[in-house]
């Protein structure tokens, strides 16, 4: 395991402190609320939505590449019905059958994939007909001159994070992979700074 792994863990278990209690948590409930049947979660980290699932989730499959984020997690707190199974993988090449779940959970992770086409038709592969995609994102910004200065800090940003991207247009990517945007809302993401701090939640359909 690389002190990168452990590195990141530690992070971001300190810089997600204040945004979670300032709202996040409750933003998580929300979407999550939305969660039916079969769940898959990309990118899981250390769990921090899983004591959000509702009891209508009757099996979670959480993907996570970092091993370090998977050992932090703590089953326990899932608040679904079904069993929980963590598999590290990646979102452009998910270990799951073709149509195999009924909902797909992303939060804060599409800012730090590599290739975020490809892991939007992974997930419409594994979506079942009828099944539904719950995205939370920080993205770029709308306005033009917070959005210059992300542009401007986002290889720095990157370089020092070793993966995330603060500039990214992430709803536009999901309606270029060929989902329906049904429920959204774009709001500042609270106690967080300036060129974090716009994100988007929500939910697709194929
Ligand atoms: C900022 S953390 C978010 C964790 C969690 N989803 C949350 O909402 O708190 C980003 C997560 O995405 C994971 N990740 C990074 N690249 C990934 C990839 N290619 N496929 C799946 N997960 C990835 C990281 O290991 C990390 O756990």
């Amino acid at each position: 395991m690389s002190i990168k792994q452990k590195l990141g863990v530690f992070l971001y278990e300190r810089i997600m402190k204040g945004p979670e209690k300032a709202g996040l948590q409750h933003w998580r409930r929300e979407l999550l609320e939305e969660a039916r049947g079969d769940v898959l979660e990309i990118g899981i980290g250390t769990g921090a939505n899983l004591e959000h699932y509702p009891k209508q989730v009757d099996k979670l499959i959480a993907v996570e590449p970092n091993p370090e984020m998977i050992r932090n997690i703590d089953l326990d707190a899932f608040g679904g019905s079904g069993p929980v199974e963590v598999v590290q993988g990646f979102a452009g090449d998910l270990p799951l059958d073709d149509e195999s779940v009924d909902t797909v959970v992303i939060t804060l992770v599409l800012c730090s994939i590599p290739d975020v086409a490809r892991a939007l038709a992974e997930i419409r592969r594994v979506l079942r007909p009828g099944g539904r995609f719950l995205f939370l994102e920080h993205v770029a910004s709308c306005e033009e001159k917070v959005q210059k200065w992300q542009d401007r800090l986002d290889p720095l940003w990157n370089y020092l994070t070793g993966d995330c991207h603060m500039n990214r247009h992430t709803e536009e990517a999901i309606e270029e992979a060929g989902f329906e945007i049904t429920d959204y809302i774009r709001e500042p993401m609270p106690k967080t700074p300036l060129l974090l701090r716009p994100s988007i939640r929500g939910v697709a359909v194929p």
